[in-house]
């Protein structure tokens, strides 16, 4: 990882304690690196209706957006289980190509680290 990627790492380390997670106990954390260098960070949240969960990396995305931030180069992604890593589900896919599809992605587990891009993940995507 770039010294970038370690400062992302270190902030979504910082809120993983934040992560509502009482039904998986699956706690995520997500830090993402806009264009001219803000971080903003995400957990997921989870709910007594499961479906309404939203995933730590949307969460992120959409604190950024709801800031006037819309384009991203790095996402770093954690969770606080060593067995499981945190790649980004389907939505949360769909949901950052919309803003950048040339994100890097950075899962990151105790010693183990994946770096991919978004379009590795997601091929072939839907854009309007
Ligand atoms: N989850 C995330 O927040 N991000 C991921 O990349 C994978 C899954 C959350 C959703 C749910 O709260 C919990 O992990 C278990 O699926």
């Amino acid at each position: 990882m770039n010294r970038d990627e370690e400062k992302l790492l270190q902030e979504a380390g910082k809120v993983l304690p934040l992560a509502y997670a009482p039904y998986s106990n699956y706690r995520v954390a997500a830090a993402i690196l806009t264009e001219d260098g803000k971080i903003f960070t995400g957990v997921n949240v989870e709910n007594a209706s499961y479906g309404l969960t939203i995933c730590a990396e949307r969460a992120a995305v959409f604190a950024a957006v709801s800031a006037g931030c819309r384009s991203f180069s790095h996402l770093v992604i954690t969770a606080d289980d060593e067995d499981n890593l945190p790649f980004p589900c389907g939505a949360c896919r769909q949901v950052l190509r919309e803003f950048s599809p040339d994100l890097k992605i950075i899962v990151a587990g105790k010693g183990k680290t994946f770096s991919m891009s978004l379009a590795e993940l997601l091929p072939y995507s839907f854009q309007l």
